[in-house]
């Protein structure tokens, strides 16, 4: 028996059909026989739904950020079905004790599939996390960031000779931090610019044995991926906000509009839209802050966006609009990110899993009070953007016609997992 059928879809490939799904798993694509549920689709893009591979979901002492249950509806209501989380959290996930306890509190929360990263510090456990089951390892920060204190050159080259060793992936966190005060968003960029990204790229590079793996998050300008590109093997991913916004189009001291990376010129976000091919994987960096904190002065507001529930919509718009290929979207959000993870990535064909997002190709208007994050507000209010309807995760409509439910998700562990026989 059949568990869900998507009626009468639009399929990346220009068809129309039934998309039979069972078991959690894509069984058939043509026409449909009978099934417990059936979502019509008659009009609408059926695409394999996304993965965020950097995102913050906070909770705990932090839940009056965001906490599992709404930072991963908000996935979900995005059209993503799998986060990756980061390790600066509180506790921070720097003993396979601290991490253990928050993927157990994940499978009980998740509305989507997840991973946990490890934490890089003087101090983590760096072999207990990747045998607890550590996905990847970072956003390491070789410069200061929220809840993250940047990291010597002598602990980053021993951490990646760890690493390397293990054969785990590690993500970087490339910045450099001009010293003093800042008072606006200008300021803001120019204490950390693009030349010290680049340069921060480049000593990384260094530190980093030949057989290790690295990936660089969140890449704010064309200068610095171009030194990313410079160590053959290394792979990067680029942030919605890097692309629509820049800091000379919002308000000068709009705290919302804060976070490390900062934002670029718009003429430094343009040469981004130009190597937009090129660019390998699209990530948030959704990192949720309560309106309260960010109501502080500029100098002292906490840097950091939400961003995983409007990244899919943004960019979708930007493929109805046909400004950029449905085939490059889904390269950068599913297939090549799932790649970098070293999991396999969903697809619309039999036999793979059902993660799928369903999206209408009517634009809304993006407004926070229509949003599922708990931080309350988004930097993109205002601007327009392509919602799913219907986002399936292994094979459940967890998000659909704006309610949720919640179905048991995967945890993708990485390759260190120790299995302990029964
Ligand atoms: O703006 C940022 N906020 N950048 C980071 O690297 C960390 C993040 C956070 O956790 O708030």
């Amino acid at each position: 028996m059949t568990d869900l059928v998507l009626k009468s879809a639009l399929l990346p490939d220009g068809r129309v059909a039934d998309i039979s799904i069972a078991g959690g798993v894509i069984t058939h694509i043509g026409s449909s026989g009978s099934s417990e549920k059936t979502i019509d689709c008659r009009g609408c893009l059926c695409v394999p739904a996304a993965i965020d591979m950097h995102v913050h979901m906070r909770d705990g002492p932090q839940s009056a950020k965001e906490d599992w249950v709404t930072g991963t509806q908000s996935a979900v209501a995005g059209g993503v079905a799998a986060v990756v989380d980061q390790p600066n959290t509180v506790p921070a996930m720097d003993s396979a004790a601290n991490f253990s306890a928050r993927v157990a509190h994940a499978h009980e929360t998740s509305f989507c599939h997840f991973a946990i990263n490890g934490s890089v510090t003087e101090t983590a456990d760096l072999t207990g996390l990747w045998e607890a089951g550590a996905l990847a390892f970072g956003e390491m920060f070789a410069a200061p960031s929220s809840y993250g204190s940047a990291l010597s050159p002598e602990t980053i080259r021993s951490a990646l000779a760890v690493l390397g060793n293990a054969g785990a992936l590690t993500t970087v966190h490339a910045e450099e931090v001009r010293p003093g005060e800042v008072h606006n968003l200008a300021e803001h960029a120019a204490s950390r610019p693009v030349s010290g990204e680049a340069a921060t790229v480049d000593l990384v590079n260094s530190l980093v044995p030949a057989t290790a793996r690295l990936h660089y998050c969140h890449m704010s300008g064309a200068a610095s991926i171009a030194r990313v590109m410079m160590r053959p093997g290394n792979s990067y991913e680029v942030a919605p906000h890097h692309l629509f916004l820049s800091w000379e189009e919002q308000s000068p001291s709009d705290t919302h509009f804060r976070m490390n990376p900062p934002l670029r010129t718009k003429t430094e976000r343009m040469e981004l839209w130009r190597m937009f091919e090129s660019i390998p994987a699209i990530a948030s960096d959704h990192a949720p802050h309560t309106t309260l904190e960010k109501t502080q002065p500029f100098s002292t507001a906490p840097s950091g966006v939400p961003g995983v529930e409007t990244m899919m919509p943004l960019l979708m718009n930007a493929v109805f609009e046909g400004k950029i290929s449905l085939d490059a979207v889904v390269a950068k959000t599913v297939t090549n990110p799932y790649h970098i993870l070293g999991l396999v990535a969903p697809k619309i064909a039999v036999g793979s899993r059902a993660d799928i997002a369903v999206y209408s190709r009517q634009p809304e208007t993006i407004l926070a009070e229509h949003l599922h994050s708990r931080c309350g507000w988004t930097p993109y209010e205002g601007m327009a953007g392509v919602f799913p309807l219907t986002t399936v995760v292994g094979g459940a409509p967890v998000w659909h016609n704006g309610e949720f439910s919640r179905d048991e998700p995967l945890w993708f562990a990485g390759k260190g997992k120790s299995f302990t026989a029964p």
